[in-house]
């Protein structure tokens, strides 16, 4: 058993624009362990929607190696990569990226489908996990009959249903009230019983401090502040 799952070896990103060139990181050295509950943190713009999309595998560093579960994600093939993301990572996104023309129930057990489970099950799964996020009355809705942090919600509910070993959330609480954004926190707490590890990023600092660590992201590179 590997004992980190994810590492990120002198990742170096940078991004090129008709401006110029954007060096979002320029050397970044971390590993996370399987249960790690990990804030990113860092100004708006410092990277960390980039930095998630990395982790996803989404994105590739432009030098230095992701590495996930022992394995340098360079040698991986598209397809190894959208495997390892069906089994084994769920994103939440930023913009949410619900499916417009299926409804919120659907929506939560699209991963579940997408890796073949069987169809009944998914769905009493959906119901329980739309219950934890309070939305078990909103199942019938399509995103545009939701409000923002309905949807948001929702993209929260279905990247928690499938139990990945890692979940990566782009500001899961942004739109949310408090109870709300503490309901969210539980579920997150749940997992990390189950040993998943979950890297938030946000902007809210009594939800960072609630992390067993935060990796904090400036010029360029990220460094770990221990402690809650
Ligand atoms: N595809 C791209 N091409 C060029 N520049 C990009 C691209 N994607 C991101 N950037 C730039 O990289 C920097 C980091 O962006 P990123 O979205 O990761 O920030 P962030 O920390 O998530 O910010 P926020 O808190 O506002 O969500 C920004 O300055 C952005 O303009
Ligand atoms: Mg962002």
């Amino acid at each position: 058993m590997n004992k980190f799952l994810i590492e990120a070896k002198k990742v170096k990103k940078t991004f090129s624009h008709k401006n110029g060139q954007i060096h979002v990181f320029k050397d970044v050295n971390l590993s996370v362990k399987p249960g790690d509950l990990v804030a990113l943190v860092g100004p708006s713009g410092s990277g960390k929607s980039s930095f998630l999309h990395l982790l996803s595998l989404l994105d590739s560093p432009t030098s230095g190696q992701i590495i996930f579960l022992g394995k340098n994600s360079k040698n991986f093939s598209e397809n190894q990569k959208n495997q390892i993301r069906q089994k084994k990572i769920s994103i939440i996104f930023q913009d949410n990226n619900l499916l417009s023309d299926f409804t919120t129930v659907e929506n939560v057990l699209m991963p579940l489908i997408i890796r073949g489970e069987n169809y009944k099950t998914s769905l009493n799964k959906a119901k329980k996990v739309l219950k934890e996020v309070n939305l078990i009355d909103r199942t019938n809705h399509f995103p545009n009959e939701l409000s923002g942090g309905e949807q948001q919600r929702v993209a929260i509910a279905r990247s928690l249903i499938a139990e990945t070993d890692l979940i990566l959330a782009d500001e899961p609480t942004g739109n949310l009230d408090y109870k709300t954004s503490q309901d969210v926190f539980s579920y997150f707490l749940k997992l990390k019983r189950l040993n998943k590890t979950i890297i938030y990023a946000t902007h809210n600092r009594e939800l960072a401090n609630k992390a067993d660590y935060k990796l904090s992201i400036s010029n360029g590179n990220i460094k770990r502040i221990n402690g809650k």
